[in-house]
């Protein structure tokens, strides 16, 4: 046995060295700057947080290194050596007073550098600076949506938060419904948003850009499918959006009036197939053929040209939003809808995504979540709530249409 007994203890040593070059190979293939990074960040809120992490980080590898340090020295130095007759114990002691307490001293001081800047970083997301200049925003957390209020501009949006860039926003945190949590990963986060209970933090973004953002607490079955998004503009595109959003819902003027007489024209289209891949999120790359998620926003921001749009078949739509008693849940300024239950629609189609931010807001996504919105995000109220108790069926002609009408609400 003595001289064939190095060779089978290699084993577990090579495969122990393997698992941790691929470990690092695996960990050097990680994208740090992707939509939800901590890591890579753009605001002064989000930045203190990755520097407590840099702190809790540094604290945690001194406790690893030195405590596995220690751990591996008592194995190679006390080690069963050649020649030593197997099972005996070494040396047993008990107690070193001086040891002891200095394990608990430097315990509680590395305790204290953690606790100290996360005290502070509480403290610091909690208190809004420049608070008379601060943007203040109403956030309300709805199983599964969150809306957006700007009670000193007039604005109700839903799922795409819009701000302007360096400049604090004051957020006021509150659901209707159960504990939801808003975490913006590269501008701020998380905070609770508590039944009957108001909370509020802030944040500022640096640049022009386009955030995913995400609940980051369970809050029921299609927690996971509440996520939302954050614009940030500079200053005198924020104005504009301003403007835009203030005005009532689009309608499409004269030609409406023509064209509501006549018979309904239906563009001809596969029926949709509720298909992963057909509601897979945006992509960091883009989408619908921009260069860029926020290119694609700014392209969801323009206006069609006069005559550029099915009038008979807009005009149809918003006859069957009628019908089908959306109003009695959405709100779309101007057009007689005033339901408070379900999001805002007044300038839906300017958004880039729907059903809170599960797809692109593309014509075949709002069809197949118009016509399959449980498949979709299961157990939403428009299904529970609408669609099963009113029997509400929507016909491949009509989703057209409603997608028609929604999408011309710029
Ligand atoms: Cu809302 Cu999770």
């Amino acid at each position: 046995m003595g001289s064939s007994s190095p060779r089978p203890r290699l084993v577990p040593k090579l495969s122990a060295l393997l698992a941790l070059g691929l470990a690092c190979l695996f960990l050097a293939g990680c994208k740090m700057s992707g939509p939800q990074s901590t890591i890579v960040v753009d605001g002064p809120v989000a930045r203190s947080q990755l520097n407590l992490f840099y702190v809790t980080l540094a604290v945690t590898t001194f406790i690893f290194v030195t405590v596995g340090g220690a751990l591996a020295y008592a194995q190679f130095r006390f080690r069963e050596k050649k020649g030593e007759a197997a099972g005996d114990p070494p040396a047993q002691t008990h107690g070193h007073p001086m040891v002891e307490i200095g394990l608990i001293v430097v315990s509680t001081l590395l305790l204290v550098i953690i606790a100290v800047p996360t005290v502070k970083g509480i403290a610091y997301m909690e208190d809004t600076p420049d608070r008379e200049n601060a943007l203040v925003v109403k956030v309300t957390g709805y199983q599964w949506w969150f809306k957006f209020e700007y009670p000193e501009l007039g604005i109700v949006t839903a799922n795409e938060m819009v701000i302007p860039t360096n400049r604090p926003i004051h957020l006021e945190l509150r659901t209707v419904d159960v504990i939801h949590s808003f975490w913006v990963p590269k501008l701020a986060g998380k905070k609770d948003l508590m039944p009957n209970r108001a909370n509020h933090m802030w944040l500022q973004a640096d640049k022009a850009d386009y955030y995913w953002a995400q609940c980051a607490e369970f809050c029921g079955e299609s927690h996971a499918n509440m996520k939302f998004r954050v614009v940030s503009l500079e200053p005198a595109a924020f104005a504009e959006w301003e403007q835009r959003q203030r005005g009532e819902a689009r309608t499409i003027e004269a030609a409406t009036a023509a064209a509501t007489a006549e018979q309904p024209r239906f563009a001809p289209f596969e029926q949709p197939r509720v298909q992963r891949a057909l509601y897979s999120p945006v992509s960091d790359d883009g989408i619908a053929g921009a260069e860029s998620p926020f290119a694609y926003w700014q392209e969801m921001q323009v206006t069609p040209a006069p005559g550029t749009e099915d009038a008979a078949l807009v005009a149809q739509g918003r006859r069957l939003f009628l019908e089908k008693t959306c109003l009695g849940c959405h709100s779309i300024r101007g057009h007689n809808a005033m339901g408070i239950s379900g999001p805002d629609l007044t300038h839906f189609g300017s958004r880039t995504t729907i059903a809170s931010a599960m797809m692109d807001n593309t014509a075949d996504n709002l069809r197949v979540w118009l016509q399959h919105p449980n498949d979709v995000k299961p157990g939403n109220l428009m299904w529970r709530d609408g669609y099963v108790p009113n029997k509400i069926t929507i016909s491949d002609e009509e989703a057209a249409a409603l997608v028609a009408y929604l999408h011309s609400l710029k």
